[in-house]
C-alpha cells in the first residue's frame, strides 16, 4: 500500500472549477466509479464535498495509468494531477465539477476495499437493516452526508442564537436518580453501591429547573435523552433535545423567542422565510377541528360537528350515541363522491383500528345521493347536514358517532389518511403552530389515576388551582407544544416554583407524601431556597432535522441509530456480558439459558 508521504491534499473534490484550469492539485478520496475507455481510465473520485472526474492516460504518466487499472470501487486514493477543461461534448452539468477533469500524474493507493454490499449512491432500495449493519458505508452516501452536515449546521446555529441571547450551555449528568417521568427508565447498576441503580435521563428536566434555583437564569443544552418506550418512525430510545430553561419570563416571552429562533434557523440554513407569529390553537380547538393535539394544518378537511343537524332522525346508531352524551362528526372529502365501494369498505376497517364502531358515508354524486343511512333521514336533516359540512355535488361525507375521544381519534386519523390518498399535502409546505392550554391531567383508565399530561413540574393556570382537589379534569396547564406539519417538534411549560403547589400536584397524581419525598425530596428542598419563577421548552432535534431534510424516519438523520427493536445491528448491542461482570455488579438474571442438547 502507498502512503501520502510527500503529498499534501490541496483541494476537496468539489472545490474544482473552470478557474483552476492548468493548476496542479492533490486530491484524496474514495473511488465512486472506474471506467476503462480505450486507452483511457476514468475514475470518479468522491470525498465528503462531492465528486470529480480523474483521467489517467499512458501518455501523461505510464505508471499512474498502470496503477489505475488495478483500482476498484471504494479504494482510497491520493491523486496528484492537473486540472483541465472538458471538451464541450463531455461537459456534465449534472455535477458541480462537470466542466473540468483532472489529468492524473501520480496515483497512490492508500487502501483497498472489499466490494460493498450495496451501491454508495443516493436513492438506493436496500433493506434498512443492511444499511445499519454497514452504517459506515451507508454514511458515505451523499444524501446521508448531507443529512449529517445539515444537523451540524442546525446545532451550530442554535448555539449561536442562544449564546447571543445570553444563555449558558451547561451539561447535566447522564447518571441520575430514577424518576417516574412518563416512559420507562434505562437503568445502570452501581458497582460501588451494590443493589442500587442509576437511571439515564429521560430529559434534563429536574436539573435544568435546579439550575434556575442556582441562579443560572438562562440555560440551554443539546442533550441526549433516553426513553425505554415503544418505537416508531419518529421515536428513538436514545434521542437528542435542544433543551431550554429561563427565569423571570412568562409564556408569551418564551413562545416569541422560540418562534424567532425557528425563523432565524430556517432563514439561515434553508433560506426559507417562516412567517411569525405562529398560529395558536387551544388544545380544545385543535381536538375539535382536527381530532388531534398535533394537527397537520397543511390542508383543510376539518372535522365538523353535525350532532345538531342529525338529532331526531330515525337512524338508531346516531340517536343512541347522542342520547348517551356522545357526538356525531364528519369530514367532507371534496370531489371524492365517486369512491369505489371497496375503498369505502377499507375505510370502515381503517377507522375501526382507532376504536370507531362504524363509519357512515354519503356520496353526493351527480346522479344523486348514495348512502346506506340517508333513508333514515328527512330531507330537512339531509339539508342541515349538507349545510353544516358544506357538502356540494361531488363530495364524499364520512361520519363517525361515538364519545368525543373516539370520534377525534378515528376522524383525526381518517383525515390524515384521506389527505395522503388524495395527495392533498404539499411536501414543500412548512406549517408551524402552537397548541396551548393543555389539560393539566388525563385520566389513566388502566392505572385508575390522574397522570400529568405534560409533566408534573408544569404549572396549572392560576385560575384553575382551586380545582386541583375537587375536579382535576378541569384544570388547564401553562403548557405549550410546537407543531410542524403534524409532528410535535417541541413541548414545554411554565413551571411550578413553590413547594406547596408542587406537593399538591404530586398528591393529585397519586404519590404519598413519603413517595414524593423519596423521589423528589431534593427538588422540593431546593424550592425553599429562593426559586425564581421559570419556564422552558425542549425540541426534538432529530425530528426537526428529519423534517428539514425531508426524510420520513429520524434514523436517517442520526449517525448511529437503533432499530425498531432498540438494537444496534452494527455493534450487536445490547449483548450478554461475562458472568464476572454481573457478579461484580451483584446482579443475577433469571433468563433461563437454553440447554445444549447432546446427541447420543
Ligand atoms: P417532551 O417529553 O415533550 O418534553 O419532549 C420534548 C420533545 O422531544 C421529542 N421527543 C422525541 N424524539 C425522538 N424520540 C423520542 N423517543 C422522543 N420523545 C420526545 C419530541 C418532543 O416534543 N422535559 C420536557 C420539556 C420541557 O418541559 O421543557 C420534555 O422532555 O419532539
Ligand atoms: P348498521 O345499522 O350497524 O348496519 O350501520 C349502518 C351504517 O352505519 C354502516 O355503514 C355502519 O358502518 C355505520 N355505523 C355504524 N356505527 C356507526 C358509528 N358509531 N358511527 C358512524 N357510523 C356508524
Amino acid at each position: 500500500m502507498d502512503t501520502m508521504a510527500g503529498l499534501k491534499r490541496t483541494h476537496a473534490c468539489n472545490d474544482l472549477h473552470k478557474q483552476q484550469d492548468g493548476e496542479e492539485v492533490v486530491l484524496c478520496g474514495w473511488v465512486a466509479r472506474r471506467r476503462d475507455h480505450g486507452g483511457l481510465i476514468f475514475i470518479d473520485l468522491r470525498d465528503r464535498s462531492g465528486i470529480v472526474q480523474i483521467v489517467f492516460s499512458p501518455d501523461v504518466n505510464q505508471e499512474a495509468f498502470k496503477k489505475a487499472e488495478t483500482v476498484r470501487t471504494e479504494y482510497v486514493l491520493c491523486i496528484r494531477g492537473r486540472v483541465g477543461l472538458r471538451s464541450a461534448e463531455t461537459v456534465n452539468m449534472n455535477v458541480a465539477t462537470g466542466e473540468v477533469e483532472v489529468y492524473g500524474e501520480e496515483l497512490r493507493i492508500l487502501n483497498q476495499a472489499k466490494t460493498p454490499p450495496f451501491y454508495i449512491q443516493d436513492n438506493i432500495d436496500v433493506d434498512e437493516l443492511l444499511r445499519l449493519k454497514y452504517r459506515y458505508l451507508d454514511l458515505r452516501r451523499p444524501e446521508m452526508q448531507r443529512n449529517l452536515i445539515l444537523r451540524h449546521r442546525v446545532t451550530k446555529a442554535m448555539r449561536d442564537f442562544f449564546d447571543k441571547q445570553g444563555f449558558l450551555e451547561i451539561e447535566t449528568p447522564m447518571l441520575i436518580k430514577s424518576t417516574p417521568e412518563g416512559a420507562r427508565d434505562y437503568l445502570v447498576p452501581s458497582r460501588v453501591n451494590p443493589g442500587k441503580f442509576f437511571a439515564l435521563p429521560q430529559s434534563p428536566q429536574i436539573f435544568k429547573q435546579i439550575l434556575m434555583v442556582a441562579g443560572m437564569e438562562r440555560y440551554f443544552q443539546i442533550a441526549r435523552c433516553f426513553r425505554d418506550e415503544d418505537l416508531r418512525a419518529d421515536r428513538q430510545p436514545e434521542f437528542t433535545q435542544l433543551d431550554i430553561e429561563m427565569s423571570f419570563i412568562d409564556r408569551e416571552e418564551i413562545l416569541v423567542m422560540m418562534e424567532n429562533m425557528i425563523a432565524q434557523l430556517f432563514k439561515e440554513i434553508m433560506d426559507i422565510q417562516i412567517p411569525t407569529p405562529f398560529l395558536r390553537l387551544s388544545y380544545e380547538e385543535a381536538m375539535n377541528r382536527y381530532g388531534s393535539d398535533k394537527p397537520d394544518i397543511r390542508f383543510g378537511m376539518e372535522l365538523v360537528d353535525i350532532s345538531e343537524a342529525v338529532r331526531g332522525s330515525d337512524f338508531k346508531v346516531f340517536e343512541t350515541v347522542l342520547r348517551n352524551g356522545g357526538q356525531v362528526k364528519a369530514i367532507n372529502v371534496k370531489g371524492y363522491a365517486n369512491i369505489a365501494r371497496r375503498e369505502l369498505d377499507s375505510l370502515v376497517d381503517y377507522v375501526a383500528t382507532y376504536g370507531a364502531k362504524g363509519l357512515a358515508w354519503i356520496c353526493n354524486t351527480a346522479e344523486g345521493i348514495k348512502s346506506p343511512i340517508t333513508k333514515f333521514f328527512s330531507e330537512e336533516i339531509i339539508a342541515n347536514i349538507f349545510s353544516a359540512a358544506e357538502v356540494k355535488e361531488g363530495d364524499l361525507l364520512l361520519m363517525v358517532a361515538d364519545k368525543p375521544a373516539t370520534v377525534a381519534a378515528a376522524l383525526g386519523q381518517l383525515r390524515l389518511e384521506m389527505a395522503r390518498r388524495l395527495d392533498l399535502i404539499d411536501p414543500n409546505k412548512l406549517s408551524f403552530l402552537w397548541v396551548v392550554d393543555f389539560p393539566m391531567f388525563e385520566y389513566d383508565e388502566e392505572e385508575k389515576r390522574w397522570i400529568a399530561m405534560h409533566h408534573m413540574f408544569t404549572s396549572p393556570r392560576d385560575e384553575d388551582i382551586a380545582y386541583l382537589n375537587s375536579d382535576p379534569g378541569r384544570v388547564k396547564a401553562k403548557a405549550y407544544d410546537m407543531i410542524l406539519n403534524g409532528t410535535e417538534i417541541g413541548g414545554g411549560s411554565i413551571r411550578i416554583y413553590n413547594r406547596d403547589l408542587q406537593e399538591k400536584i404530586f398528591k393529585t397524581v397519586g404519590f404519598s407524601a413519603e413517595e414524593a419525598m423519596d423521589k423528589f425530596g431534593y427538588m422540593l428542598d431546593a424550592f425553599e431556597y429562593g426559586t425564581p419563577p421559570h419556564g422552558g421548552i425542549a425540541f426534538g432535534l432529530d425530528r426537526m432535522i428529519m423534517i428539514m431534510a425531508k426524510r420520513s424516519s429520524i434514523r436517517d438523520v442520526i449517525a448511529f441509530p437503533k432499530t425498531q427493536s432498540a438494537t444496534d445491528v452494527m455493534s450487536q448491542a445490547p449483548s450478554e456480558v461475562a458472568p464476572a461482570q454481573l457478579k461484580e455488579l451483584s446482579i443475577k438474571t433469571d433468563i433461563v439459558q437454553k440447554k445444549t442438547v447432546h446427541k447420543q
